[in-house]
């Protein structure tokens, strides 16, 4: 929501300049606003987010302010989300007038001026381009031959791991996750790495600081200023330099390539994209080469991120609860029996595990306050007016973690609550919503489970595991770190030993 790391600092600095020379825009009286908290002038609510977690600050002032709540910063003025009721208003109920996104210069920069899906404001191109990425990228067609890469990822993994030996599970989730995604987007020779510039790894994880927005989002004019002396502006422009190289030299190689000669099977994403960008199809649509770029951005920012964190968050919530592993263990091998591959391991009917890996991305959602929306014109919720361009938070960490939706263990990570209400995500719960909802929700969030499942039944069924040298389960560390992306802040180390089976 755009407030970037240095800013106390710079904060205090655009306060003084500010209240010399500029007064506070005041809102009309006209209009009931939500509920907020007391402000100071120019900056608004902003002291009131400093020193905790984002989603933290947030939630806690939704307790004393309610589920509908505005906070003032510079001259924006978001609305936070904190209750299912509220967010079915906002991912249902009023979906087509929310269904926008904020703009923000690190956004516009990083998409080719919002040609992508996430960040791009609600448009019939976002339409197209989503369409586009349904149906070429996680549809059936692309789903073979990614189920193909996951097994053979998979494998190499399990046969690289060491009976006895201390491994690094969070390591091996995301370089697992960065090779099956470049593999399967952009072919046999991309294992992830950029053959000059910074790594893929850097890139990311440069893209997930900066995407949070600089002071000049929040405070314009002034905040510009400052974006430029603190070099937040010049690492703007070398991480969009260094990924423009890195997605030219992938989409020049495929255009080398002669697509017509190449196999269905051997196709890839980016093969897929270029034919569809060189002829028009019947409804007169086609991507041009920036679309196809955009594109790019956005898997590669999507898809590694998110997926290794819920592998992580998974694994290690497992690990903490032995009553969850040994359950869990016995349903993985009791349903597969002795196999001697990866590619014969089906998890259709793991119940259990399913639950497992629901309960995983309650506790953990790895985007804590997903991907903010936008309102496009004025409306009301509750009786509050919500002008428009209001970009809006929605709370998913709280609200699903909230004793009130969950009951008085909503804090224990305890798979066995979904007993009845079965592994499959409600479309109409917004109790949990790690994909959030409406039209803006993740178009992977049917594919994403499953892979996680799979990833995890494997780990399982060939290994028994436990904590590194030392450790006592209960003792995991278990902080997270991230504000876009809530990661596990230690890394995951754990020791696998072979499963040795009876008999
Ligand atoms: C466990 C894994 C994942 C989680 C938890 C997750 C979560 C999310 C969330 C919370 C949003 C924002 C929803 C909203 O604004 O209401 C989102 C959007 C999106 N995700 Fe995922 N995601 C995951 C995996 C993936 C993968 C593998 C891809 C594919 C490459 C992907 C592609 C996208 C795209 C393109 C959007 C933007 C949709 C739009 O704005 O129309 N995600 N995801
Ligand atoms: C484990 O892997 C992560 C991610 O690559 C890395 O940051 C960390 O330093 C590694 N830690 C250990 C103890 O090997
Ligand atoms: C043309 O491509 C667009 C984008 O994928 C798609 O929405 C549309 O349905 C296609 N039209 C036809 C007739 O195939
Ligand atoms: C193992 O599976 C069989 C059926 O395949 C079932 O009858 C039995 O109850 C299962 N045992 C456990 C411990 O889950
Ligand atoms: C997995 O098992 C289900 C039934 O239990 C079956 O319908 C499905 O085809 C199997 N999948 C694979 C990949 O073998
Ligand atoms: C998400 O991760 C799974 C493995 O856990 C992988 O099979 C899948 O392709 C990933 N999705 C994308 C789009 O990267």
């Amino acid at each position: 929501m755009g407030i970037s790391t240095e800013w106390p600092l710079i904060a205090a600095l655009v306060l003084l300049i500010l209240s010399i020379f500029v007064y506070p825009k005041r809102l009309s009286k006209a209009y009931k606003l939500p509920p907020s908290p007391p402000k100071l002038p120019i900056l608004g609510n902003l002291h009131q987010l400093l020193g905790k977690p984002r989603h933290e600050a947030l939630w806690q002032l939704s307790k004393q302010y309610g589920p509908l709540m505005q906070l003032h910063i510079g001259s924006k003025h978001f609305l936070i989300i904190s209750s299912p009721e509220m967010a079915k208003q906002v991912l249902k109920t009023q979906d087509h007038i929310f269904c926008s996104r904020p703009k923000s210069r690190a956004a516009q920069r990083l998409t080719y001026n919002y040609l992508d899906i996430a960040f791009s404001p609600y448009s019939g191109h976002w339409k197209e381009m989503r369409k586009l990425m349904v149906s070429e990228f996680l549809g059936p067609k692309r789903a073979k031959l990614s189920n193909h890469v996951l097994v053979t990822e998979m494998e190499s993994i399990i046969n690289s791991l060491s009976p006895n030996t201390e491994v690094n599970l969070s390591n091996i989730f995301s370089e697992m996750l960065e090779h099956i995604l470049c593999k399967v987007a952009f072919g046999n020779n991309y294992r992830g790495e950029p053959q000059m510039g910074p790594s893929l790894k850097v890139m990311l994880s440069e893209t997930s600081e900066l995407i949070n927005g600089g002071v000049g989002d929040i405070f314009p004019v002034l905040g510009f200023f400052v974006d430029h002396l603190s070099g937040w502006n010049r690492r703007l422009n070398d991480l969009f330099k260094n990924l423009d190289v890195y997605i030219d030299k992938i989409v020049d190689d495929h255009l080398k390539d002669n697509v017509e000669e190449i196999s269905e099977e051997d196709k890839d994403f980016v093969h897929t994209l270029l034919e569809m960008s060189s002829k028009e199809n019947a409804s007169g649509y086609r991507p041009n080469l920036a679309d196809v770029k955009a594109l790019v951005m956005n898997i590669i920012h999507a898809g590694i991120d998110t997926n290794a964190t819920a592998l992580t968050w998974a694994m290690s919530e497992i690990i903490r609860n032995p009553r969850v592993m040994r359950k869990l263990q016995n349903e993985i091998r009791n349903c597969t029996g002795r196999i001697q591959k990866v590619e014969e391991m089906n998890t259709t009917k793991m119940t259990y595990l399913k639950m497992v890996v629901k309960e995983t991305l309650r506790l953990h959602p790895p985007a804590p306050l997903l991907v903010p929306h936008e309102s496009l014109s004025h409306t009301q919720i509750d009786g509050y007016d919500i002008l428009p361009n209001t970009p809006v938070i929605i709370n998913a960490w709280g609200i699903a973690r909230d004793p009130s939706n969950w009951g008085e263990n909503a804090a224990e990570f305890y798979p066995d609550r979904f007993e009845n209400v079965g592994g499959d995500f409600g479309a109409d719960g917004f109790e949990m919503l790690p994909f959030g909802g409406g039209r803006r929700s993740c178009p992977a969030k049917k594919t994403a489970p499953l892979n996680v499942e799979f990833v995890i039944a494997n780990l399982l069924y060939w290994f028994d595991w436990e904590p590194a040298s030392g450790t006592k389960c209960e003792d995991l560390n278990m902080e997270d770190f991230g504000t876009i992306v809530l990661g596990k802040k230690v890394p995951l180390c754990l020791v696998p030993t072979k499963h040795k089976w009876k008999n």
